[in-house]
C-alpha cells in the first residue's frame, strides 16, 4: 500500500481528460497533474523538441515523489516513451490511439491524432502491426490543439478547424473515429457531429484514455502501490505557465464527463 501521488502530464489541459477518467475508478488516489501549456502545441514540434521537453515534465513529476508517471499525450509517448522508462524506475504508463478496438467496427476507420503522432514510427507500426493500413485514414489535425488550448472549445470553432484538416474521403463509408490526441477528448461530441454530418454517418468512437486509466490500475495492484485511503483522493495541478493557466485546469477537470 503506497499513498504517494501518482503524477500526469500533458503539453496542456489535454490531459486533464485523462485524469478524470482515472479518478472515476480510482477514488482513493492522491494525483498530480503537470500541463506544460507554456510550450504546447507539441504535436507540431520535431521529435527531439518532443522529447526534450518530455524528459524535462517527466523530471518535474518524479522529483515530486510521485509513485507513477502516466504520460496522458500521444504525442509525448510517440517521441518519448522508450526514453521515459530508461529514466525512471517508477512505473512509466501511456497513451495509444484505440486502433485496436476500433477495428471491430464496420467500415473505414478515421484516425484523428496531432501531425506528430501521424507521422512518427511508433504510431505507423502500430497500423502494419495490426494490419490496418487499408481501413485506417490517418490525419494530423494542425491547429486544433492550439483551438482548444485557447478556449476556444465550443462546436463552431471545433468544426471549422476540423473542416480545414480532414480531407475529402472518396470513397469507403466512415464507421469509426479514434480519438487519437488527449486534447480532442475534451471536445469529441463536436468531432462525432462533424465526422457525422461530413460523411453522412453515425460514427463510434473509441478513445485510448479508458485503457490507459485501467491500465494504471491493474500495473498499481500488481505492483502492490494502490493506496486504501482516506478518500477522497486529493488533485493537485501545476503549470508551466502559472496561476491562470491552473484555474482553467482546475475548472476544466471539474466540467469534464468522463
Ligand atoms: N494532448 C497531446 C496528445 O495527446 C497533444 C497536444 C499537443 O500537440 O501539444 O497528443
Amino acid at each position: 500500500m503506497n499513498s504517494k501521488p501518482i503524477g500526469f502530464f500533458d503539453s496542456g489541459v489535454g490531459g486533464i481528460s485523462v485524469l478524470k477518467t482515472a479518478r472515476a475508478i480510482m477514488p482513493f488516489e492522491n494525483f498530480i497533474y503537470y500541463g506544460d501549456d507554456l510550450n504546447a502545441p507539441y504535436g507540431e514540434k520535431t521529435e527531439e523538441q518532443i522529447q526534450r521537453l518530455t524528459l524535462a515534465a517527466g523530471d518535474f513529476l518524479y522529483k515530486k515523489g510521485v509513485k507513477a508517471i502516466v504520460m496522458a499525450c500521444n504525442t509525448a509517448t510517440s517521441a518519448a516513451v522508450i526514453m521515459m522508462r530508461e529514466r525512471y524506475s517508477i512505473p512509466v504508463i501511456s497513451m495509444e490511439p484505440a486502433v485496436k478496438p476500433a477495428l471491430f467496427a464496420k467500415g473505414q476507420i478515421l484516425v484523428l491524432a496531432t501531425p506528430a503522432t501521424v507521422t512518427q514510427a511508433r504510431y505507423l507500426g502500430l497500423i502494419e502491426r495490426l494490419c490496418a493500413q487499408d481501413r485506417v485514414v490517418s490525419v494530423g489535425c494542425s491547429g486544433l490543439v492550439e483551438c482548444i488550448e485557447n478556449g476556444r472549445m465550443g462546436e463552431a470553432d471545433v468544426h471549422a478547424c476540423l473542416g480545414q484538416c480532414i480531407p475529402a474521403i472518396g470513397s469507403g463509408h466512415i464507421g469509426a473515429v479514434v480519438i487519437g490526441c488527449t486534447h480532442y477528448s475534451l471536445v469529441e461530441p463536436h468531432i462525432k457531429s462533424y465526422v457525422d454530418h461530413a460523411f453522412d454517418t453515425d460514427c463510434v468512437v473509441f478513445d485510448g484514455r479508458h485503457g490507459t486509466a485501467r491500465r494504471l490500475e491493474q500495473v498499481l495492484f500488481e505492483q502492490g502501490l494502490q493506496t486504501e485511503g482516506p478518500a477522497p483522493g486529493s488533485e493537485a495541478f501545476f503549470s508551466s505557465c502559472g496561476d491562470k493557466s491552473i484555474q482553467n485546469f482546475e475548472a476544466v477537470f471539474h466540467h469534464f464527463e468522463p
